[in-house]
Formats: C-alpha cells, structure tokens, sequence
C-alpha cells in the first residue's frame, strides 16, 4: 500500500505545508525553545462568547443575552444562546486544550450564571458549580486556568436599576463578584485578570455603539441615547475603580494565603507614523496613550497619562487623593491583547477626517494605508491587519513605559478574510502565528518580561457584533451538530508545543517534524 494511503489527509496537508514553507525564504523560524520553561502558552475564550446555556441552572439574563435578542443588533441577528456550547461540552474543550500541550486555558466568568441579579439576589449555587467543573478538569490535565473575572457581560438587571458601568455603583456590585469568586475559586487559580479590556469596551458600547450597550452620539455613531465625547471617560473610570478596590481587596484578604496573582487587560493596537515627520511621530505617542495607556497608566502610576490630561480637561475624572492610593500599583502584571498595527497621523497641526475606516483617537487619525498600500496582508476584521513586527514593538513600548513589569500577551489571533472559503486547512493563521511568535521572542530577547501568550482562540465562537462570521478558533465548530474540528493550525500549534520543528530546513526535516 503506498505510504500516503495510510496518512490522514490533514497530515498529509501538514507534511506538504511544511515542506512548502520550508522553501519560502521569507518563512518566520520559531521554535517553542526560544520562550521560557515556565512560560505559558494557552489559548483564549470568553464566556458570552462560548458558552450557551444561557438561562440553565439559575442563571439570570446578561447585557448580552437581550443585547443580541434585539434584531438588526448581530451580524445575521444571531446570539450567544447556545454558542459553542461549552456549558456542556467544557470537559470536551478542556480535553481539546490538553491535546495541544497548552499549560494555561483563558476563559471568562459569566457574572449572570454567579450573581444572576448582583447584590439585589443570590449567589447562585449552579454557576459556582459549573466553574468549579472546568477549573477542575483543567487542573486534572495539568492546565493552569487563567481567569478573566469581567469579559463584557454582566447582569442585565445592574444595567436597568443604574445604568450598569455608566454609574459608581457598579463599582461595589463587581467587588462583590470578585470576593465571590476569590472565595470560590481561588484555592486553585492562581492567575486572574479583573476586566478584559475597558477601553474596547467603552469604545464599542459608548463611543461608537456596536455593542452593547449601544450608547453613542453623532458623529460617532447613530444611537438613541449616548454622548460619545463623555461617558466612555466615566465607564473606564468605574472599571478602573472597581479593579482597584477588587485587588486591594485581593491583597488584603486572599493572596497572602492564595498565593497567586491579578492583572489587568488591555486592547493595544501598536502604531507607526504615516509620514516620517515629527508631529506624525507624537502622534503615534498620543494615540499609544490614549489606548493602552489610558488602562494601564492609572494602575501603575495612578493617574492618566499626561497626554490625555493635557488635551481632556473636564471630561477626564480624576481620582481622589484617596483614589490614587489603591489604583496605583494595583497590577502584579499587564495582559495585552495585541491584534494588529495601524499608521496614525497627527490631527492637531493637519486636517483629518473621520469616517469609514479611519478614526481619530487621541487628536491622531489612524488607518491601515499608505499611499494605497496597505500596512499588511488585510484579515477578516476590519482594521486589523497581519504586521507581526508589531507584536516586539508593542511589547517593547509596554515594558519600557511601565519598568519592565511583567507581561502577558491575553490575545493574539487570526481571522481570515470572509471570502477564504477553507475552514480548516488554514494555512494563514500558521503564518500569523509564526511570525507573531517570532517578534515577541525578539521582544524577550531585548529584555521585556513576558511571561505568557494566549492564542485567541481555542475555537470559532460569537464574535460580537459580528455573530459567527469571524473564525478565530484553532478548531472549527460545526454549528449544526457543535462538533469540534482541528484546523491545520491546532495541528501546528500542538507540535510547536512539543517543540517539534515548526520550520524546516530540509525535506527530510519536514518528515521527521510530522512523525
Ligand atoms: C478582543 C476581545 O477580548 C474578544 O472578546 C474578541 O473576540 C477578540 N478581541 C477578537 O476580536
């Protein structure tokens, strides 16, 4: 019988890309021997956007869950209702993980499935159970569970009686699930992260309303009710507080016998000058500031970065004296998820529009192109295009703006193009991942204390606005029976991990490499 006969297919098509690879001299070297032992390497997922169950076992309705109920909100007006069905398929998504040869799993807390109606009713026996299920099974695999306590979804009821993260009492009602879940969960996860990205978050649900929820104003977006210019500045603040007052609580009460550690996460585009000229370079300054910096300035500093402070004057909050004592230093390290890089143009000393693809974030106009070329092959997410030099020269600004604190990099991960047909042999997202992973070695290289990388994502799951039509996941699910299919990318991936060759220079290489 001929040898490729008894080879399944995706083998076959991990064999031929391997040996195509290795003759593409512009193919990125990386090997798994190039990070730390002790490094993390895990995948990403978030609750509303795997789990499903959404009303099983006690759990209240999300923001989200009526959110995506409302039509003309989802891409397809489809939910999160069942999703990837993680709420009962998580020991299948553990095992998956555990196939790779992942040390750590990133997954979110649904705040509706612990605290269905915050601190106006119970502690819901049901979610601490199904999360005392998963952290379980992680650890009986040898995976460290990496906890997010806030990924975008919260008890809808917190969002009717006050105005959710628009008002400080939301800062109380998430101390309370985090003590809940320090409580609960905190004798086995040693890795939390408070919020996932705050700045995203008031991006989306308040400056341009595509998410929920849904507040915005002109010329920003079309929405009801909002006003685009200020209530972003006051939900960051709330998160910010809120983190704060859940670390010192943290501190105080559960790591001294807990022992482990808490973060927080950040989007953080990187950014390159459009023109090489010295206001497009402070502009790229500004607009790091603005973004990453307006998350993780306060927690390290205690105070925003003077680059917003110089140009926002009433709309930025301030913290009290008090304040400042606990957000400051309230991180025992930085979580980064990093996509993507853009050029920005400076917008105070030339003209810019907004509109289309372009956006002006701090006074800087940011896009993808320059004089028609683009910074990068294009992905299936608007605005986020493949540069992985990006990834070292994030990680070198973060590390160097914040003292080399210690990093993860929470998410990193690709989308293809919708028009890619080809679910599975997804020789894309081995590129990016190559090339990403290569940069952030360079990074560790130079110094920066990265400890960790999460691919985002394990799986295809509810892309947000966007339903199901971006495909993150190193595994396809097949929505119709929620069977979950290794791409080529999880094949990669789990002998990256093995730190089996991932490139090859030789033939006879590429087949030792698959054996
Ligand atoms: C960031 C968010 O944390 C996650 O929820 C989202 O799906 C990914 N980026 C991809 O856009």
């Amino acid at each position: 019988m001929p040898v490729f006969a008894i080879i399944p297919v995706s083998l076959l098509f991990l064999v031929v890309y391997l040996l195509v690879s290795s003759s593409t001299s512009n193919a990125q070297h990386v090997r798994r021997s190039e990070f730390p032992d002790n490094f993390l390497f895990g995948t990403a997922i978030s609750a509303y956007q795997v789990e499903g169950g959404y009303l099983e076992d006690g759990k209240g309705l999300s923001n989200w869950d009526v959110f995506s109920h409302i039509p003309g909100n989802i891409k397809n007006n489809e939910n999160g209702d069942i999703a990837d069905d993680s709420y009962h398929l998580f020991w299948e998504d553990a095992e998956i993980a555990h196939s790779l040869g992942v040390n750590a799993y990133r997954f979110s807390i649904s705040w509706a499935r612990i605290l269905p109606r915050g601190r106006f009713g119970e502690v819901n026996p049901g979610g601490i159970e199904f999360y005392n299920k998963v952290i379980d099974n992680l650890l009986l695999r040898g995976i460290e569970p990496f906890v997010t306590i806030h990924h975008f979804d919260h008890p809808q009821e917190l969002g009717d009686r006050f105005g959710g993260w628009l008002s400080p009492l939301m800062q109380e009602e998430f101390v309370l699930l985090a003590e809940t879940c320090f409580k609960s969960f905190g004798d086995r996860v040693k890795y939390w992260t408070t919020i996932n990205e705050p700045n995203m978050f008031a991006e989306m649900g308040y400056v341009r309303g595509d998410f929920a929820p849904a507040r915005c104003s002109q010329p920003f977006g079309n929405c009801s009710a909002g006003n685009s210019d200020k209530e972003p500045f006051i939900v960051v603040h709330n998160m910010l507080l809120a983190h704060a007052k859940a670390v010192k609580l943290y501190r105080e009460q559960f790591q001294p016998k807990q022992g482990g550690s808490i973060g927080i996460v950040a989007h953080t585009h990187m950014y390159e000058p459009l023109r090489d000229v010295e206001s497009d370079h402070q502009a790229v300054d500004r607009v790091l500031a603005f973004t990453g910096g307006w998350v993780f300035d306060p927690v390290v500093f205690g105070d925003y970065p003077p680059e917003m402070r110089q140009y926002h004057r009433s709309e930025l909050p301030w913290f009290s004296a008090e304040e400042t004592e606990y957000v400051k230093g309230s991180i025992d390290f930085i979580g980064i998820n990093h996509y993507s890089t853009l050029y920005a143009k400076d917008c105070i000393h030339s003209p810019c529009v907004s509109g289309g693809d372009h956006f002006i974030r701090g006074f800087a106009y940011t896009t993808g192109e320059r004089d028609g070329i683009l910074i990068g092959e294009p992905t299936g997410v608007q605005r986020f295009y493949v540069v992985p030099r990006g990834m070292e020269k994030i990680v070198d600004h973060v590390s160097k703006r914040y003292k080399n604190i210690p990093i993860y990099v929470t998410e990193n991960g690709y989308s293809p193009p919708l028009a890619v047909p080809n679910l599975v042999h997804d020789v894309n997202r081995i590129e990016f991942h190559k090339g990403y992973l290569a940069a952030l070695a360079r990074a560790i290289r130079k110094g920066a204390d990265v400890r960790g990388y999460f691919i985002w994502s394990l799986m295809d799951n509810f892309e947000w606005a966007g339903g199901y039509s971006s495909r993150f996941g190193l595994y396809h699910v097949d929505r119709a029976t929620m069977e979950r299919v290794p791409k080529l990318s999880a094949k990669w991936f789990r002998h990256f991990l093995a730190n089996r060759r991932t490139m090859i220079a030789t033939r006879t290489e590429a087949s030792a490499a698959v054996m």
